[in-house]
C-alpha cells in the first residue's frame, strides 16, 4: 500500500540540492540567513529555481518569530 507523506519537513524544496524544508527550517532557527544556507546546503547553487519559495518561506519563518 502506498502511503503519502504528508510530513512537510521531508518535502524538497531545492531538488538540485536534495534540500527539505525541516533542514532549511532548522538552519533558520539556527540563525542562518539565506547565503548561509545556501553555503551549508547547496541550495540555491544550482538552477536556481528554489529561490523564490526559499525566500518565501525564509520570510514566513521570520514574520512568525517577530
Ligand atoms: S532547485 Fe534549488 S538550485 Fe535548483
Amino acid at each position: 500500500m502506498n502511503t503519502i507523506n504528508t510530513n512537510l519537513d521531508d518535502e524538497i524544496m531545492c531538488s538540485c540540492s536534495g534540500t527539505t524544508r525541516g533542514e532549511i527550517q532548522s538552519l533558520f532557527k539556527e540563525g542562518l540567513d539565506i547565503d548561509a544556507i545556501s553555503r551549508r546546503t547547496g541550495a540555491l547553487s544550482g538552477c536556481a529555481g528554489c529561490e523564490w519559495d526559499i525566500a518565501q518561506f525564509l520570510k514566513a519563518l521570520a514574520d512568525a518569530t517577530e
